[in-house]
């Protein structure tokens, strides 16, 4: 079988979906690479920056990859203080892949889109596939002329390019960082470690949300599916649940009685009101079969679980 490359694979995303792939691939054919060493490392691990093309054509070459994942980009919050550099990462990663891909049409690549792609005057509720996208930060900007690209390259060249919506991406073995939705994993730390969590997102701010392990799935699912059956060659909705910080606040709350938030938006939620409250993923479901399976009780179940086991008895701080 050809070989799996992840690109960022230190990330949120990226360290879940190496653990995933190579449990369904096998260890030896998944290369995990990043521009930093991994914190543990368990399996194949390199330095790659998917800035420099050339590095990135020869490690393609001389591993055999014949899946790309490409995962490494810079989120919303972090891109509206590093426009530059958000756009540059994001884009020239995605060129770089996908000219590679151009030139070898064997290749099959992953990249991720977002609800970010969307906004302010996207339709908010239930935000269908095809709509008013006018993407009002660096990030979601990237995303959207990111999304034509694929669909340029998949046209022009052929290149079976496949990509995913993500909602805000919610898990417990490795924290986001620099995105609008980070959030919704801080305050499970901050309930367990006993503090208050000031939220930087107003009370009643809805924004469409996903397990981890929803996610991984999708990735997996979009990627095996039989290429006829990928009839949105831009970047799929994809959708399991949607809540407010006072709704997650609640439901926690109930299992700490004691925990308390306070709310301090800034900055970030400003990009977050410009993005979709609940996203219509129909055409996922048709299209190759995508079902979620965690809601947000389900959620707050395994998050729990996990991160008090995680963080007993020692307790990090963030
Ligand atoms: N989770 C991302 C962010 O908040 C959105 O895709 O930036």
């Amino acid at each position: 079988m050809d070989n799996i490359l992840v690109i960022g694979a230190n990330g949120q995303l990226g360290s879940e979906l190496v653990a995933a792939l190579r449990a369904n691939f096998g260890a030896q054919s998944v290369w995990a690479t990043d521009i930093r060493e991994p914190e543990s490392s368990e399996g194949q691990f390199a330095l790659l920056d998917v800035m420099q093309g050339k590095e990135l054509a020869a490690f393609v070459a001389h591993h055999q990859i014949g899946q790309i994942y490409h995962l490494a980009a810079m989120l919303s919050a972090k891109g509206e203080q590093h426009p530059q550099l958000a756009w540059d990462l994001n884009m020239t990663g995605l060129l770089n892949v996908l000219n590679l891909a151009k030139e070898n049409t064997q290749l099959k690549v992953f990249w991720p889109s977002s609800i970010g792609a969307f906004g302010p005057s996207t339709p908010k509720q239930n935000t269908p596939q095809d709509t008013l996208m006018d993407p009002n930060t660096v990030y979601g900007i990237s995303k959207l002329a990111g999304e034509r690209w694929c669909q340029y390259y998949y046209e022009k060249y052929g290149v079976d390019v496949r990509s995913l919506r993500y909602p805000g991406l919610i898990g417990y073995k490795s924290l986001p960082g620099g995105g609008t939705t980070d959030y919704a994993v801080d305050i499970f730390y901050k309930a367990i470690q006993g503090e208050t969590y000031t939220c930087f997102l107003q009370e009643d701010t809805y924004l469409p949300m996903m397990y981890m392990e929803d996610a991984v799935n999708a990735t997996v699912a979009i990627m095996q599916a039989p290429a006829e059956q990928i009839k949105v060659r831009s970047s799929y909705n994809l959708a399991s649940m949607s809540f407010s910080p006072a709704e997650i606040y609640a439901k926690i709350k109930v299992r700490y009685p004691e925990f308390k938030i306070a709310y301090q938006p800034d900055f970030r939620q400003h990009i977050a009101a410009s993005w979709p409250q609940s996203i219509d993923d129909t055409c996922a479901r048709q299209d190759w079969g995508w079902q979620h399976k965690f809601g947000l009780d389900e959620l707050v179940d395994v998050m729990l679980l996990n991160l008090e086991k995680r963080l007993a008895p020692a307790k990090p701080s963030l």
